[in-house]
């Protein structure tokens, strides 16, 4: 039995990802800042879920994480799931304050928390649920695509770093495409459903493979985003 943490469990794909380890006998710590929900994911599995509200972009964020590691009895994977993401058709400030608030300040409390535990008990695995979005800019998103893609870089680098390290750290980058949940909004193509993206997430995490396109095709995407030329890309 392993020890999981999901920061950001209430909903979508981290509810799902929290489902399936307690279900498959894994002790499983689920955040969020949504009190009822985190208490109907605990009542489903009793004794495999232990919860902690509270805000990842907080100034308590890596205590509250510290601490539900101890309630935990220790903690084998930590995977950062929690994110969000608003169109910001005139460049509103609060969107992209608060995206960047939770998808880059948020996130590297949660790796900086994870990558000093695993280093002390000199084994873990740390994962990023990142995004398609994150291979390009993008008019609609602007700040989402590049909070996806920090956090897609810097799981490259701490990759190269656990490499170095000679001990089991592994590190593994998620990318979605779409995934049917309230946070996809907008004309949308290949949507996968929460199940879908769930099973693909929880294999590719047990192959510890370094990074997985959530559904598999959308490497497709991510790699035409790389490729296709400023002056094609600028019109769509
Ligand atoms: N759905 C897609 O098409 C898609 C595509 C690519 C990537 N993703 C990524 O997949 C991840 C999961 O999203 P989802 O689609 O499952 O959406 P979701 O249902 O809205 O789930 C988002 C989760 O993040 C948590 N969260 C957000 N802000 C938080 C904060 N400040 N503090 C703590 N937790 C916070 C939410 O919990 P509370 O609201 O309870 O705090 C919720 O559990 C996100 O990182 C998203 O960017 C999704």
């Amino acid at each position: 039995m392993s020890k999981v943490i999901i920061i950001g469990a209430t909903s979508g794909i981290g509810r799902e990802l929290a489902r399936r380890y307690a279900a498959g006998g894994h002790l499983v710590g689920a955040t969020g800042r949504r009190q009822e929900l985190l208490a109907t994911l605990a009542a489903e599995y009793p004794g495999r879920v232990v919860t902690a509200c509270y805000d990842a972009t907080g100034r308590d964020a890596i205590s509250e994480s510290v601490s539900l590691a101890e309630r935990l009895g220790g903690m084998d994977l930590l995977i950062y799931n929690a994110g969000w993401g608003e169109f910001s058709a005139g460049l509103d400030w609060d969107i992209d304050k608060q995206t960047v608030d939770i998808n880059v300040n948020g996130f590297l409390m949660a790796v900086h928390f994870g990558w000093d535990h695993f280093i002390r008990q000199g084994h873990g695995h740390l994962v990023t649920i990142s995004s398609v979005a994150g291979n390009r800019g993008n008019r609609y998103t602007p700040a989402y695509s590049a909070a996806k893609s920090f956090q897609s870089v810097y799981f490259e680098g701490l990759y190269i770093k656990a490499r170095r390290l000679n001990i089991p750290l592994y590190v593994t980058d998620i990318q979605p495409g779409f995934v049917n949940t309230q946070l996809a909004k907008g004309p949308r193509f290949w949507v996968a459903s929460v199940d879908q993206a769930a099973d693909q997430i929880v294999r590719a995490i047990a192959r510890r493979r370094r990074k997985a396109y959530i559904t598999r095709r959308w490497w497709i995407v991510a790699k035409l985003f790389r490729w296709i030329p400023g002056w094609v890309y600028y019109r769509l």
